[in-house]
């Protein structure tokens, strides 16, 4: 079939105010690149005229500023979901501009194919090829397009001239059954292929085709801070005593390592470890240092659903595809973070959380219990279906005004049934197997800032008693304390008492 090659203009004239769009990629990689921008630019023109003119926009996880960053900007999102970071839509959501459902990225592909969502109007898929039957090479990430793509009335494809042809073959895709015919998902191990290494969609939906030439843009890292260095020796120190004592077995177990800067600098810590044997990744994305750990064979392999690397890394990548060709495998969300293979796995989830309550529930979403900062991602599909789950953060933020370990969450995202580690700076809490006191004292003492530990410990003092010991007028204390005088150092607890 011979397709249209259009400009991103053009493309844009077609996707109309109310559209909902599904897009191809997960965090940057695989996000189209032009035909969004060229929407924002169609909303600011229709706004100017007096006229209403969203979308809605369905993704795998967050985007990039060719995406959100703009749509935003123009005011011209309607409904986003399942995930975000960017500051401009985050500042949407927080004042109701745009309206943002945050869901567990594995549920988002099923509910959408049981019309959950509603109709999807357009796809858009960033690809490396496309052939005349409508076999598509994905990019660098893949989300949620294997279900957005046969939906859609309408498919335009971004034709990405710098992504190489031979990534055919790092591309695992893989719809499951819908309840209730489902049956297992058949990976007993991060590197079993399951699925196909192109995305089959009817040629006859295409309706043109952009020509891009850019990489991802995904930011580098910056060196890890004192902190971050401090977070990811404890946590490879717990990972090496639990190895030690038996408790992972001797093959070791895949990992699974969330996003952000102690994220990175928790695998820069594994990059240098002796102790520990080499191991696999089940993850949802992998950032620069696994490319590193990939190098060295301490990773082996790396099931994810996008290469998450700076441009720097993700050049660094192609120039050498065929050493990293088969060691990593990309999958679509609702396989990359599946609760049934993540169970079956033993995966060992590490995420990070703005902050934990001194019981052992964390809030990974929501700035002083109020403004979203990104979502909840992945987090949740790992944590609770983990072998063991770790979350780690800095004890304290904004130069120690906020203690990151509070009496009670002020949004709760993992409840203390599903967090079995919690590392800070400070050191290491292990939760498993005591009772919500017994946490209490475990996290106060080896985790919260020594600033922090004796208004802590006055806290669990006003109990009167209960399993539990919170004290419901007292247990925002902290988050109230911020809001009055700036410094959560502030509070005393004594009139309460
Ligand atoms: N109260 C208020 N603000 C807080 C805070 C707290 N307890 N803890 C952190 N912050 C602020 C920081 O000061 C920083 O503010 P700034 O942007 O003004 O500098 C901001 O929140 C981000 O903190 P930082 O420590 O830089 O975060 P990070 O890069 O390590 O990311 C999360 C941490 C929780 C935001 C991030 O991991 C996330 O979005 N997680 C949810 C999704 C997820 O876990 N996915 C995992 C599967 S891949």
């Amino acid at each position: 079939m011979a397709y249209n090659f259009i400009t991103a203009e053009e493309a844009a004239e077609m996707i109309t105010n109310g559209n909902t769009v599904g897009l191809s990629g997960f965090t940057a990689p695989g996000n189209p690149k032009a035909i969004l921008e060229a929407v924002a630019h169609k909303a600011e023109r229709e706004h100017a005229e007096g006229r209403d003119f969203k979308i809605n926009i369905f993704t795998g996880a967050s985007t990039n500023d060719h995406v959100d960053g703009i749509l935003s900007r123009n005011n011209a999102i309607n409904m986003r979901a399942p995930y975000q970071n960017t500051p401009d839509l985050r500042k949407r959501i927080n004042s109701h501009d745009a309206h943002y459902f945050d869901r567990h990225l594995s549920e988002m592909a099923q509910e959408t194919r049981y019309g959950f969502y509603g109709d999807t109007d357009v796809a858009v898929i960033e690809a490396a090829a496309v052939s005349e039957d409508g076999e598509i090479l994905l990019g660098c990430g893949l989300g949620n397009i294997p279900t957005y793509a046969p939906r859609a009335k309408h498919i335009f494809i971004e034709l990405n001239e710098a992504l190489p042809q031979s990534l055919l073959g790092m591309h695992d895709i893989y719809l499951p059954l819908d309840p209730p015919h489902r049956r297992e998902i058949p990976i007993y191990a991060p590197n079993d292929r399951i699925g196909r290494p192109t995305l089959k969609v009817d040629p006859g939906k295409i309706r043109g085709i952009v020509r891009t030439n850019e990489l991802d843009g995904v930011k580098s890292f910056t060196k890890p801070d004192a902190v971050s260095e401090k977070i990811g020796a404890n946590v490879v120190r717990f990972l090496v005593s639990e190895y030690q004592k038996g408790r992972i077995p001797k093959e070791f177990l895949p990992l699974q390592s969330g996003v952000g800067n102690v994220a990175n600098a928790v695998l820069n810590y594994l990059c240098m470890d002796k102790e520990l044997p080499s191991f696999m990744m089940y993850t949802e994305v992998v950032q620069d240092s696994v490319l590193e750990l990939l190098r060295t064979g301490k990773c082996t392999f790396a099931s994810t659903c996008s290469m998450t690397f700076s441009n720097e890394v993700e050049s660094q990548l192609f120039a050498d595809l065929d050493f990293f060709h088969d060691k990593i495998l990309m999958r679509p969300a609702e396989i990359s973070n599946n609760p049934e293979v993540i169970r079956r796995l033993g995966v060992i989830a590490m995420n990070t959380a703005l902050e934990a309550d001194i019981f052992g529930c964390v809030n990974s979403t929501h700035v002083l219990g109020t403004r979203m900062m990104n979502g909840i991602g992945g987090s949740g599909d790992f944590t609770r279906n983990a072998y063991i789950s770790i979350f780690s953060c800095p004890s304290v933020t904004k130069e120690g005004l906020i203690s990151n370990i509070v009496p009670m969450v002020s949004h709760a995202d993992h409840s203390e049934h599903s967090v079995d580690i919690l590392i800070t700076d400070q050191g290491i809490a292990d939760l498993r197997a005591k009772d919500p006191l017994q946490r209490a004292h475990e996290i106060i003492e080896n985790c919260a800032h020594p600033d922090y530990r004796p208004i802590l410990r006055d806290y669990l003092k006003l109990s009167k008693g209960g399993q539990t010991p919170a004290t419901l007028n007292a247990a925002f204390a902290f988050h109230t304390e911020f809001a009055e005088s700036g410094d959560m150092r502030k509070v005393d607890f004594s009139k309460f008492a």
